[in-house]
């Protein structure tokens, strides 16, 4: 069975980047991503005055943090580019900043159209002081640094930007943090926290999941971590392999395995995939990791049970591609999130998936797709989302379908090499 292992997590890498801007010390990592967002979130930090080394996929790389306190005034805008989870942690540490005066955040044309609000909301309810400067509720947007008050909030979205946001703005502060969700979402925050001995209390509590951090340290230690691989980029692969597109099955090593990132993987065992893990459990990080073993399998229409959605929140690309070659339909409901992700995922899916010959309906909040084993030809457009470009790589990638992407190297921004690992794949199965 063919073996490959992923480039490391987006999630991860980009925490633990902040996190170490934030040590008194040297921190280092083992196996960052090096994608597009990463570097504008290290960029914005090193424009603030922590030291980052230049990094490259598998590689080491190490920060020499500020302290809590300890960001310069930058000498330009902080400028995001389309890393939403860089924008959203950020504000909650830069909020309470004492020495950042009338700093200005933005971000590329994508990510000037997502909601802050979300974010700068309850920041603001603990003191923040921001200001949007064009369109209200988006970047860009001023900010001062000022000393927060204890956080205690209630998100009408289960979002780990939002929960992270908030932690780390308690963080800095030295402010407890509590704060509930409708349903968990991702945890990295949480674990990261914990494995550098800042304690976190969670539980179920009156239907709402929520996160607790007591009294936080005054000053964190230095780390060394090792990140393991993205499951939202392995699971392209696990897609890509599921529908026969790599001879003889494929194994992915040394994925992240999180159970709050893996709802994919039981909804694709329901729909008939023959898959199967290993785990395993790092040490340094707290994280489940492990690999992942994908047979050939014909695959049943599903629906999507609410609580399903935040585990697998960044999966609907690729699981609506899945659904077209699924027998019978698939109906996914209750996801009004993917219209503010990097596109309007749901709108994006429809129109291309209708382009290519597909039937498909569109609901406020979902789509259904209708499977079906006809050959798929036409242009989609990616609007400069790496997950839309990525899922309808894996479709061209079958046999017969001939879809041409245009904005296919979106893909920059979490998985740069996906083209050449695909390319690779499909290599292999044409020469077989
Ligand atoms: C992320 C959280 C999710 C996800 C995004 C990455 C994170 O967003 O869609 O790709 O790293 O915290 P929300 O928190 O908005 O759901």
């Amino acid at each position: 069975m063919k073996k490959i292992s992923l480039p490391g997590d987006k999630s991860i890498t980009q925490r633990l980047l902040i996190l170490g801007g934030l040590t008194e010390g040297k921190s280092c990592l083992k196996g960052p991503l090096s994608s597009t967002d990463c570097f504008s979130t290290a960029d914005v930090l090193r424009n603030l005055g922590v030291k980052i080394e230049s990094f490259s996929d598998g590689g080491e790389l190490t920060i020499t943090g500020m302290g809590l306190q300890g960001f310069h005034s930058p000498k330009k805008d902080l400028d995001f580019q389309n890393s939403g989870t860089g924008a959203r942690l950020m504000l909650g540490v830069l909020a309470s900043q004492l020495k950042l005066e009338d700093v200005i955040v933005t971000g590329d044309n994508s990510l000037r159209k997502r909601p802050m609000e979300r974010v700068v909301k309850p920041l603001r309810e603990a003191g923040a002081m921001f200001e949007y400067l064009e369109e209200t509720e988006r970047l860009p947007l001023s900010l001062s640094g000022r000393l927060l008050k204890s956080i205690h909030y209630q998100s009408p979205v289960a979002s780990a930007q939002v929960k992270s946001a908030l932690l780390f703005a308690g963080l800095v502060s030295g402010e407890t943090s509590i704060l509930s969700e409708p349903r968990q979402s991702r945890d990295h925050t949480e674990r990261i926290l914990e494995s550098v001995g800042v304690p976190i209390h969670e539980r179920n509590h009156q239907g709402r999941w929520e996160v607790r951090m007591d009294d936080p340290p005054s000053r964190l230690n230095p780390f060394e971590i090792d990140i393991p691989g993205d499951f939202s980029s392995a699971a392209f692969f696990i897609g890509l392999a599921t529908l026969g597109g790599v001879k003889g099955g494929l194994t992915l090593e040394n994925v992240g395995l999180n159970p709050t990132r893996t709802g994919l993987i039981d909804v694709l065992l329901r729909m008939g995939a023959r898959i199967q893990i290993s785990e395993s459990i790092s040490r340094d990080l707290r994280e489940v990791i492990g690999s992942i073993e994908i047979s050939p399998s014909e695959l049943s229409g599903t629906e999507i049970r609410p609580e399903e959605v935040p585990c697998m929140i960044d999966e609907f690309p690729l699981l609506a591609i899945l659904a077209s070659r699924a027998v019978g339909v698939t109906k996914i409901r209750g996801v009004g999130e993917l219209r503010l992700k990097e596109s309007d995922r749901i709108s994006t899916l429809v129109h291309n998936m209708r382009t290519i010959g597909l039937n498909v309906e569109e609901f406020e909040d979902g789509l259904e797709i209708v499977g079906t084993e006809i050959p798929l030809k036409g242009k989609v457009y990616s609007q400069g989302d790496h997950r839309i470009a990525m899922a309808f790589g894996i479709l061209n990638a079958l046999p017969n379908n001939q879809i041409e992407i245009e904005g296919a190297a979106a893909v920059s921004v979490s998985f740069p090499g996906f083209w050449s690992v695909l390319s690779d794949l499909q290599k292999e199965l044409n020469h077989s």
